[in-house]
C-alpha cells in the first residue's frame, strides 16, 4: 500500500490515538525525483544531479543557508559556538543567562569576527633575528609576519621577499619593510573594502592598526580574494557581511533594555531576538512580545516554546515572526516528569505549522529540542519546521562554554545543563524567568549531566548537513520547501518494540 500524503497520515494516526508522535516513531518515504522521471521519459540520462538547496527562512525576514540553530543554553551558545554556526550556514542564539552587558559583548565578538580578517596574526618582536623567522617559516604555512614593539605597535613587516635575502644572524629590524613604507588601514574595514583597497593598490596584505598604531589584525590578499569571489559559500552573513547572530531574552520588561543594547547588530537582518520561555502560551510571553514588537518594529522575534496550535496562532497574531515549538522534548529537560506536560516533537510541529498556514500566517516554525540522531532534523522539517534548534548534541563540542569534567570511564567530558536545572536557576534571573516569575526559585524542570567531548563543532554540523542533504535526495526533493510540502511519512512500527 502506498504511503499516505501527510495530512491523511497525521489524521489517521490521531484517529488511532497517536497524536503525540516523536522522532523515533516515524520514518520518511523515499521517492524518485522529478529529474529521474524526466530522464526516464526522455531516455536521456546525461543530466547533472540537481543539488538540493538547504536554505530556508528562520523568521519572516531572516534566512538560514543551513536550517540548524544552536540553542540558547548557557552550556551551548556563546560567541564561539555562534561563529561556527554562522560559518556553517546556520545561526547561534547567545543565551540570556549572561548579564545584558556581557551578552552584548558576546554578540559583538561574533559581529567583529570578520571573515578573512586575521585577528591575531603571528608577530615578530623587534628584538628578534631572522633565525627565529626561519623557525616560524618551518612551523607555519605562511611567510608574512608583522613586526611589533613591546607595546604591540606595528613597526614593519617581514615577507618571503625579505626572508629570501636574509641570514639567520640579521636583526629583523634591519631587513623588514619599515612602517613608513607600508599601506595600512587605521579603521576596521570589512572584507569587501579590504579587497578593493588591495586590488586597486596591488598590495598583498593590509594591516589594520588603532589610533596608537597598535596592530589590530591583518588581511592577506589571497585569502580575501578567494572568499570574496566565492559564490556558493555557506556563511550566513548580514547585509554588512558580518556573521548573523541572535540573542535570547527572557519574558520580562527588562528585555527592552537588552534589545536596545544589541539593536545596532540586530536590525537589517543582523540577528533575531529569541523570546525564550518554557511557557510560550503564558501571560509573560504575550505581554513581553507585545511590548518588544511595539518598541522594535524592525527586528524579528522568534517566540516560544509552544506545542499547541492555538497558542502558535495567538503568538503570530501578537506579532511573532517565528514560532518555536517544543515542550519537554529537550535532552536535559524534566518538564514532563515534573508537570505531566509535553508533546512528541513531530506531532507538535505538524499541528502548529499546519494551523499557522490554515490561519493565513507565513510565520516559520522552528523545531526545538530532542535531536539525538543525524536523521532527526529531516523528520522535524518533514513535519513542517523551517529550522531545527539543537542543544545537548552541541554541548559536548570544544566551542560550547560548559565546564570540563571526566566521564565515569575517565574520558574527557563536559557538563550540559538545562536552563531549568537547579544550578542554572540559581545562577541567573533569566533562567528563573524561563520557568517562573523571574524572582522566586521555581521548581526545577531540567537536569545537568556530563556528555563526552565531541570535538570541534564544525565537523559535527557538517555531518548534520550531509545527512539532511541525503534525506532530501532520498525523498527526490530539491529544496527544503519542496521536502516540507511533499515528503511522506510512515509510522515506524519498530519503535513500539524499542
Ligand atoms: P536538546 O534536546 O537539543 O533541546 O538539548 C534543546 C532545548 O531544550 C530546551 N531546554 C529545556 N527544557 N528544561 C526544559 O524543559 C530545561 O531545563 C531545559 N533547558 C533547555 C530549550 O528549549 C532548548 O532549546
Amino acid at each position: 500500500m502506498p504511503a499516505l500524503e501527510k495530512p491523511e497520515f497525521f489524521e489517521t494516526m490521531a484517529n488511532h490515538g497517536w497524536s503525540s508522535l516523536g522522532f523515533s516513531q516515524v520514518s520518511l518515504v523515499s521517492e524518485t525525483s522529478e529529474q529521474v522521471r524526466r530522464c526516464i521519459e526522455t531516455g536521456n540520462f546525461d543530466e547533472v544531479l540537481i543539488e538540493p538547496d538547504l536554505g530556508a527562512p528562520y523568521t519572516r525576514n531572516s534566512h538560514n543557508k543551513l536550517p540548524l540553530v544552536s540553542a540558547a543554553m548557557d552550556t551551548v551558545t556563546e560567541s564561539e559556538t555562534a561563529i561556527v554556526m554562522a560559518e556553517c550556514g546556520g545561526r547561534g542564539t547567545i543565551h540570556a543567562a549572561l548579564e545584558p552587558e556581557t551578552q552584548f559583548k558576546e554578540l559583538e565578538k561574533v559581529k567583529k569576527r570578520l571573515w578573512g580578517f586575521i585577528e591575531e596574526p603571528k608577530t615578530l618582536k623587534d628584538s628578534m633575528t631572522f633565525e627565529r623567522v626561519h623557525e616560524f617559516c618551518e612551523k607555519y604555512t605562511f611567510t608574512t609576519f608583522p613586526v611589533v614593539d613591546s607595546e604591540h605597535r606595528l613597526i614593519g613587516i617581514v615577507t618571503g621577499h625579505e626572508i629570501d635575502r636574509s641570514s639567520p644572524s640579521d636583526p629583523v629590524t634591519d631587513k623588514m619593510k619599515p612602517f613608513d613604507q607600508l599601506r595600512v588601514s587605521d579603521t576596521l574595514v570589512d572584507i569587501h573594502e579590504a579587497y578593493q583597497i588591495m586590488r586597486d593598490e596591488g598590495i598583498n596584505m593590509l594591516p589594520v592598526i588603532d589610533e596608537e598604531r597598535r596592530l589590530q589584525g591583518l588581511y592577506i590578499f589571497s585569502d580575501v580574494k578567494s572568499i570574496v569571489e566565492e559564490t556558493s559559500g555557506m556563511r550566513n552573513v548580514d547585509e554588512k557581511n558580518r556573521y548573523v547572530c541572535d540573542i535570547a531574552v527572557p519574558t520580562d520588561d527588562a528585555s527592552v533594555e537588552r534589545v536596545k543594547l544589541c539593536e545596532k547588530y540586530l536590525i537589517g537582518g543582523g540577528g533575531v531576538v529569541v523570546l525564550d520561555t518554557a511557557h510560550g502560551d503564558g501571560l509573560y510571553a504575550f505581554k513581553t512580545l507585545k511590548k518588544l514588537k511595539e518598541d522594535f518594529p524592525d527586528i524579528d522575534f522568534m517566540v516560544g516554546n509552544v506545542t499547541d496550535p492555538d497558542s502558535a496562532i495567538y503568538l503570530a497574531r501578537i506579532g511573532a515572526d517565528g514560532i518555536k515549538v517544543g515542550q519537554a522534548s529537550g535532552g536535559v529537560c524534566t518538564t514532563k516528569d515534573e508537570t505531566g506536560h509535553g508533546r512528541g516533537q513531530v506531532s507538535a510541529v505538524w499541528d502548529c505549522s499546519q494551523a499557522l498556514i490554515k490561519a493565513g500566517f507565513d510565520t516559520p516554525v522552528c523545531s526545538d529540542g530532542g535531536i539525538k540522531l543525524h536523521g532527526d532534523p529531516a523528520k522535524a522539517i518533514a513535519a513542517g519546521a523551517s529550522s531545527v534548534m539543537i542543544g545537548t548534541m552541541f554541548g559536548g563540542t570544544n566551542e560550547a562554554p560548559g565546564e570540563r569534567v571526566r566521564m565515569p570511564d575517565g574520558s574527557p567530558g563536559k557538563i550540559v545543563r538545562g536552563m531549568g536545572s537547579l544550578a542554572a536557576l540559581q545562577a541567573s534571573a533569566a533562567a528563573k524567568h524561563r520557568y517562573g516569575d523571574g524572582k522566586s526559585l521555581p521548581l526545577p524542570e531540567g537536569e545537568a549531566k556530563p556528555v563526552p567531548i565531541s570535538g570541534d563543532l564544525a565537523p559535527l554540523v557538517e555531518d548534520f548537513r550531509k545527512a539532511l542533504r541525503k534525506s532530501l535526495l532520498y525523498a527526490g526533493r530539491v529544496s527544503i520547501e519542496d521536502f516540507q510540502r511533499n515528503v511522506r511519512m510512515e509510522f515506524d512500527f519498530s519503535s513500539i518494540s524499542k
